[in-house]
């Protein structure tokens, strides 16, 4: 299955998954790649890795990008060059997990994490989180809020891209419940308070997470 599904996230956002349900050659007989990423591609050591990262290039050409759209900073955050004669930037953020590649592309800055739901993320819940947010809760129900939460702490991370920041120390989630699909986060870090809207949701057994800056 190609495309699977398109969210809308806001007016401005757009989250596009792939489900990666073709073998590597289907995938790389479709997309146009860069030299540099032709180089990246082959030095990956697992075929599941190379595959989402064909995919995202998938993702790119649907919405009428291509690899040689994309580029990286020192840190690996990955940016988009400005389309035609448009001066707006466009930001992106890219996750990859298992089976599922994806990309939301925004006019405001975006950090998206996708996860698949897994008993580990619960297990190590004290290294990233509040646990007082888990009590009162089912056993499932408490994977699927840590994970949620996982989650929001790396699109803030992706957002921001700065060494040193901690997820427990540095990132609090408000609490919040999975039925509201809707959070806000804050981002204690270098003498600084910045606020993050979080939209999430599940698919299939994934759990998707997006970050925006509070610009209220
Ligand atoms: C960089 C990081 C956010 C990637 O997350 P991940 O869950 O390993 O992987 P994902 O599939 O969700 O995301 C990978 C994508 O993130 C993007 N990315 C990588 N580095 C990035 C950065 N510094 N900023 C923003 N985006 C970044 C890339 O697009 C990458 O995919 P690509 O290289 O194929 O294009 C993560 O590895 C990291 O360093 N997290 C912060 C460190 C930390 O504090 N961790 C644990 C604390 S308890």
């Amino acid at each position: 299955m190609p495309l699977l599904k398109v969210v809308y996230l806001s007016n401005n956002t757009k989250l596009y998954l792939w489900k990666i349900t073709e073998d590597f050659d289907m995938l790389f007989s479709q997309v146009k790649l860069k030299d540099s990423s032709l180089a990246r591609l082959e030095s990956m050591k697992s075929e599941s890795h190379q595959k989402g990262f064909l995919a995202v290039r998938m993702l790119l050409q649907h919405n009428d990008y291509s690899d040689f759209d994309l580029f990286y900073d020192e840190f690996g955050k990955p940016h988009l060059k400005p389309q035609g004669c448009s001066i707006k930037d466009v930001e992106i953020s890219i996750s990859h997990s298992n089976d599922f590649s994806a990309i939301a592309i925004s006019d405001s800055k975006v950090g998206l994490d996708f996860e698949r739901l897994k008993e580990k993320t619960l297990r190590i819940a004290p290294r990233y989180m509040d646990v007082s947010h888990l009590k009162n809760l089912s056993e499932q129900e408490k994977i699927k809020k840590a994970t949620v939460v996982w989650g929001i702490k790396e699109s803030i991370f992706k957002i921001k891209n700065e060494e040193g920041i901690s997820f427990l120390n540095h990132i609090f989630e408000e609490d919040f419940s999975f039925e509201d699909k809707k959070a806000t986060a804050k981002l204690i870090f270098n003498n600084k308070e910045e606020k993050f809207q979080i939209q999430f949701d599940s698919v299939e057994d994934y759990i998707f997470v997006c970050a925006f800056e509070d610009v209220k």
